[in-house]
């Protein structure tokens, strides 16, 4: 069953992901070369408590039975996802992935984006575009009407016509009251399948794409995951939620405030 929420729901989901979007505006800003991503994970800790929020991820059991130790998740260039924070040093080239989850009022927002170290070579530059431009295309096909796998599609039709790779062993997901709901949300798959899509549904949309081979494994610590071809990876996601018009994305920092208050993303605008 996939939950459709109140409007006090989402007004609490709008909090959580406001406290995501806010944090990674900040870590964008003190990701510089030297820094360990032990530092990146202590400062999100301290942010995330700092508003009244708790970070999501510390603590969570990954289906191996193991407990997340960390804040973030800091994926460094063939890293794809769930590298945990250590004393590795950022250097100027690198891609680097934070991928952040925080509880506030119980409720859940989860955000990732990667992050450019300086200068980084155009290949590695082009990845990046292409990932954030597929989230995008997802995002924009959640409205309803359209089918879960509409988006899917979208991601999947993006970045394979840019001649990168989706990682299948990961998805997206239902979030809301949990870090983790109902519907998963696959990255590739066939147009116009699946449930449909309703307002109130609240969904983390994050495309995982690889330079060289959609082929990944995990590392001994049980959760690390890299390239099998030790090439770069990037990933972008947002939590969003469903409207009877354009869907609005609840994981933006408060300075994407409108006139109105609301948060808007130009990104948005492309697709
Ligand atoms: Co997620």
């Amino acid at each position: 069953m996939i939950s459709l929420k109140s409007k006090r729901e989402i007004e609490l989901m709008r909090k959580a992901g406001e406290i995501v979007g806010d944090l990674l505006e900040a870590i964008k800003d003190i990701l510089k070369p030297g820094i360990t991503t032990l530092k990146l994970d202590e400062f999100a800790e301290e942010f995330i408590k700092a508003r009244n929020a708790m970070p999501a991820f510390k603590g969570y059991v990954s289906a191996f039975k193991k407990h997340y130790p960390s804040t973030l998740c800091t994926s460094v260039n063939e890293s794809v996802v769930h590298e945990i924070p250590s004393n590795r040093v950022i250097k100027e080239g690198d891609i680097v992935s934070i991928d952040v989850g925080v509880c506030y009022k119980s409720y859940y927002g989860d955000a990732a984006y990667t992050f450019p170290v300086g200068k980084v070579d155009t290949k590695k530059a082009q990845l990046l575009k292409v990932t954030q431009e597929s989230l995008y295309k997802g995002i924009s096909q959640a409205r309803p009407g359209n089918r879960l796998s509409d988006i899917s599609h979208a991601i999947q039709h993006w970045v394979e016509s840019h001649n990168f790779f989706i990682v299948r062993d990961f998805t997206g997901h239902g979030i809301g009251s949990s870090l983790h709901e109902e519907p998963m949300i696959l990255n590739f798959g066939p147009p116009h399948r699946g449930p449909r899509l309703k307002e109130g549904m609240t969904l983390a949309i994050e495309p995982m794409v690889n330079m060289g081979t959609s082929r990944v494994k995990i590392l001994s610590d049980g959760w690390r995951v890299v390239t099998c071809d030790g090439k770069p990876s990037a990933h972008f996601e947002h939590t969003i939620t469903i409207t009877n018009s354009e869907p609005e994305i609840l994981t933006l920092p408060s300075k994407n405030r409108n006139h109105r208050g609301h948060r808007e993303d130009k990104n948005t605008k492309f697709v």
